[in-house]
């Protein structure tokens, strides 16, 4: 297979076998039409992207059941509100006009009801969802035909963001050439993802499925920037997801770049060394003999906590049924009374979880666990991490 930014010949390092589409919750009657595909993961050696291979079509996943709202964390909510303050303060002048692709419930944009904004949303639930709470924003995929549409109506941007959506899109060229053109020339591009070094320190494999395509690191960023003319100028690492990146990007060489910081991190990613890869395949078959380990010998006592799409990952990897973990607690009201993709464990509401005590909780949303022993603190609960 051929890297999708530079055409080179990947190297397989992970394969996590047959998946299902990782949001796909399914009411019962779905359970013979669901869509798998193969999740096998690559490094390109030539500019250092992660990719998965195989994936469903964005017209599967991002469409009128998508099942992620921005707004079911407390935690999150108060991250991007930090965020936009920052943008506000730095970047945006109050009669600037700032883009967010992705833009899910209009979580991050209800920031900014008092200047010119847009958000550009494929799924249809969560968007309307944004155009209820009065937040501008158009229903569509974003790629470099809808930036001239964009520009036609609305102008040029000062900012533009994508939290947690860049590595969704395949079309990565066209969004790159689209973000590229909607930016003014001093305009800047903030991008926040998960960062490729934790999930490699981390083990978190959970974070590869399908609406996940790309992963990059600061070595893979700043060459990709450089190939479409763009500049790399600084990074900064924050604690959500599990730990992720925020890219701040200019397309013309107007920021200071702040080489030194840069070049440190890519010495610590340390990417040039493929064994590092390797010996991360290796500890992911040991993170699923530990899970296993774990929770076969609770004889089914076991519940999960928080449907993350992360939990389709590991449950569909480690073959872990409603035989082993009986249900998984969820606030998100879509995925509820639903079934878990591919291997069908029950979704039940959140409230059920006070009233049943369970003992023996695997935290799926582990990503959340801040905010969730916050919330749980004082139960007398076995947590068991699924990674
Ligand atoms: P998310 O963080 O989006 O992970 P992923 O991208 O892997 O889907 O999903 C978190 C899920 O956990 C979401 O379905 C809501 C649920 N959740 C709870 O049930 N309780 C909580 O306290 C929190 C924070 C999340």
């Amino acid at each position: 297979m051929e890297c999708r930014i530079c055409n080179t010949t990947l190297k397989r390092f992970l394969d996590l076998g047959r998946q299902p589409i990782a949001n796909n919750f399914l009411a019962n009657g779905d359970l013979t039409n669901e869509t798998f595909y193969h999740l096998e993961v690559f490094f390109c050696p030539e500019c250092y992207t992660v990719q998965i291979g195989d994936c469903p079509a964005k017209e599967d996943i991002f469409n009128e059941e998508y099942a992620f709202f921005t707004s079911t964390s407390e935690y999150m909510k108060r991250h991007f509100k930090m965020l936009a303050d920052e943008i506000k303060e730095k970047y945006l002048p109050n009669n600037g006009f700032i883009v967010e692709i992705g833009s899910n419930d209009g979580t991050f944009l209800s920031n900014f009801r008092e200047h010119s904004h847009l958000g550009i949303e494929p799924s249809r639930n969560v968007y309307k969802c944004a155009r209820e709470r009065k937040i501008s924003c158009w229903n569509n995929f974003f790629d470099e035909e809808l930036t001239d549409e964009i520009i036609e109506y609305c102008g040029q941007a000062d900012v533009v963001v994508t939290t947690n959506c860049f590595p969704h899109m395949i079309d990565r060229d066209s969004v790159l050439k689209g973000i590229k053109k909607l930016l003014k020339p001093k305009g800047v591009w903030i991008n926040e993802e998960a960062y490729l070094n934790n999930i490699l320190n981390m083990t978190s494999y959970d974070q590869f499925y399908n609406e996940h395509i790309f992963f990059s690191s600061v070595a893979s960023f700043r060459k990709t920037m450089s190939m479409y003319g763009m500049s790399l100028y600084a990074i900064e690492q924050v604690p959500v997801h599990g730990g992720s990146i925020i890219f701040y990007t200019s397309c013309t060489d107007h920021m200071p770049v702040s080489h030194f910081g840069l070049d440190y991190f890519e010495s610590i990613e340390n990417l040039d060394y493929f064994e590092r890869f390797q010996i991360f395949a290796e500890k992911v078959k040991q993170k699923r003999k530990d899970l296993l380990n774990k929770i076969f010998p609770l004889k089914g006592d076991v519940v999960g906590y928080g449907a993350t799409a992360k939990s389709t990952t590991v449950l569909n990897y480690c073959k872990i049924g409603n035989n082993l973990i009986s249900k998984i607690y969820d606030t998100t009201p879509i995925k509820q009374g639903k079934l878990s993709p591919g291997m069908h464990v029950s979704i039940v509401p959140y409230y059920k979880f006070e009233r049943d005590k369970p003992k023996n909780v695997v935290l799926f949303a582990w990503n959340h666990m801040t905010e969730i022993m916050e919330k749980e603190n004082g139960r007398d609960i076995n947590w068991i991490l699924p990674i």
